[in-house]
């Protein structure tokens, strides 16, 4: 997996892209599992994540091919239905295929996803839906196998807790379903206003798109299309908050500040400064100093889960005493056990963490255990005088795509070591 090595202790100064979001462009790659044509992503981020996927689409008989960051996917020859073991456990997105398959070809044999460990992440809520709609579904161990008897069939379908990929799936399943799906309760993060709208532009006929409530008319054929895959909030929030962390001043261009409402709340509490201005977010942190006392992540437009151990890292750096609810996931706050190692004061029970801030950082070698955990490393590494060595560096590959070239050209020093 490699490592991160990081010479913290000075304040991040320059500019950055944020590229293309990881959470948008992989529901909208097994979108194009539904059209016997051709899709193009433009601005498609070169991420590990995103090469898991394509490796899984062409396994099933679609042929892809990259311009820069155009992805272009035909499944005009897709002939497959079972997706590879080891390629569904590596991420929590395979699971997106099993709509777009069974909205396809009628049939999906997968095993359970894989993911970031950061608690049990069932999969009931997108079996839920499949079986409401007249797939068969199965389990057999790790493995499940589903079947329509030649197509789903559209239903009302409210989900009981806002679940983003269960949402996803649903649309996914309803695209080319016969008659009409109503979808209740739907999660409402950017990433499925995104899918909806790339859907559309292929043919599909969806309702109440930004709503809780989804209405999809199945449709018989879509179309090709090309679509530009909106930036990552997520990025975006993580460079802002490295910033914030090192009292930087920093220019991000293409950050999407209509997704990050919640995320720039909260750098606001803490004393930071910002404005969006031809497009890009310019943001002083040089002014932060005052410590954010409760925090709690929640659905969306809520303060994003993803951002949880990022908020960690930057609270260490601030005097006071701080406290982080993490209401998503039941096991996510892993990370605070690698940042105490760079002198962090975190005391973790249940879903809170409860912070010190104001205690001097000094570099260590640390071990990312996940995604955004690793991202959450680096901005610590950042503020840490000394240097700090980054383990399992490839977890942060999943969904940052040049975050060393990036964090480089905001200023900070870090080399990758393959
Ligand atoms: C998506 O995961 C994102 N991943 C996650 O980002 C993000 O943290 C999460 O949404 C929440 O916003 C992708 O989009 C690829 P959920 P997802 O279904 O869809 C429970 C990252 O770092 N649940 O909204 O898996 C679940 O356990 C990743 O980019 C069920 O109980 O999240 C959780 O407690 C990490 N049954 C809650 O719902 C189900 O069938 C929300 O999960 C499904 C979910």
């Amino acid at each position: 997996m490699g490592e991160m090595i990081i010479e913290g202790g000075r304040p991040l100064l320059g500019c950055a892209r944020i590229q293309g979001s990881k959470n948008a462009a992989l529901p909208m790659m097994a979108a194009a599992i539904l059209h016997e044509g051709e899709v193009a992503l433009h601005n498609c981020p070169r991420i590990a994540d995103v090469f898991s996927m394509e490796r899984i689409l062409q396994s099933l008989g679609a042929e892809t091919c990259w311009e820069d960051h155009t992805l272009r996917i035909s499944c005009r020859n897709l002939r497959g239905y079972e997706i590879d073991r080891e390629d569904a456990a590596s991420m929590r997105s395979s699971v997106m295929l099993m709509g777009s398959l069974l909205g396809r070809q009628g049939r999906v044999r997968i095993a359970h996803p894989g993911g970031c460990t950061i608690g049990a992440r069932p999969i009931d809520l997108h079996l839920g839906v499949f079986r409401a709609m007249g797939a068969v579904v199965e389990e057999q161990g790790e493995m499940l196998e589903a079947r329509t008897g030649g197509e789903l069939f559209g239903t009302r379908i409210c989900f009981p807790i806002s679940s983003v990929g269960a949402t996803e799936n649903g649309i996914l399943a309803a695209v080319k379903a016969r008659g009409t799906t109503l979808l209740e309760n739907c999660a409402l993060e950017p990433e499925i206003t995104h899918l909806c709208h790339f859907l559309q532009a292929m043919g599909a006929e969806i309702g109440g798109i930004g709503t809780r409530k989804l209405r999809i008319r199945g449709v018989r054929i879509l179309r090709d299309v090309r679509f530009a895959v909106p930036p990552d909030r997520i990025v975006a929030g993580t460079y802002l908050y490295a910033a914030a962390a090192t009292r930087g001043k920093v220019t991000l261009s293409d950050a999407p500040v209509e997704e990050i409402s919640s995320i720039l709340r909260v750098y606001e509490k803490m004393g930071g400064q910002w404005e969006y201005n031809g497009g890009k977010l310019i943001a002083d942190a040089s002014g932060v100093e005052r410590m954010v006392k409760y925090t709690r992540t929640q659905c969306y437009p809520g303060f994003p889960t993803d951002m949880q151990s990022v908020l960690m890292a930057v609270l260490l750096t601030i005097p006071g005493k701080g406290r982080i609810r993490e209401e998503i996931f039941e096991d996510r706050l892993k990370t605070a056990g690698e940042l105490k190692k760079l002198g962090g004061q975190i005391h973790t029970a249940g879903r809170d963490a409860w912070i010190t801030g104001g205690e001097p950082l000094t570099g260590a070698r640390v071990e990312a255990r996940d995604l955004r955990g690793g991202a959450a490393l680096a901005v610590a590494a950042l503020a840490a005088s000394g240097t700090t060595v980054i383990g399992n560096a490839g977890f942060v590959e999943r969904g940052y795509e040049a975050i060393d070239a990036d964090l480089t050209a905001l200023g900070g020093r870090i080399r990758r070591i393959p």
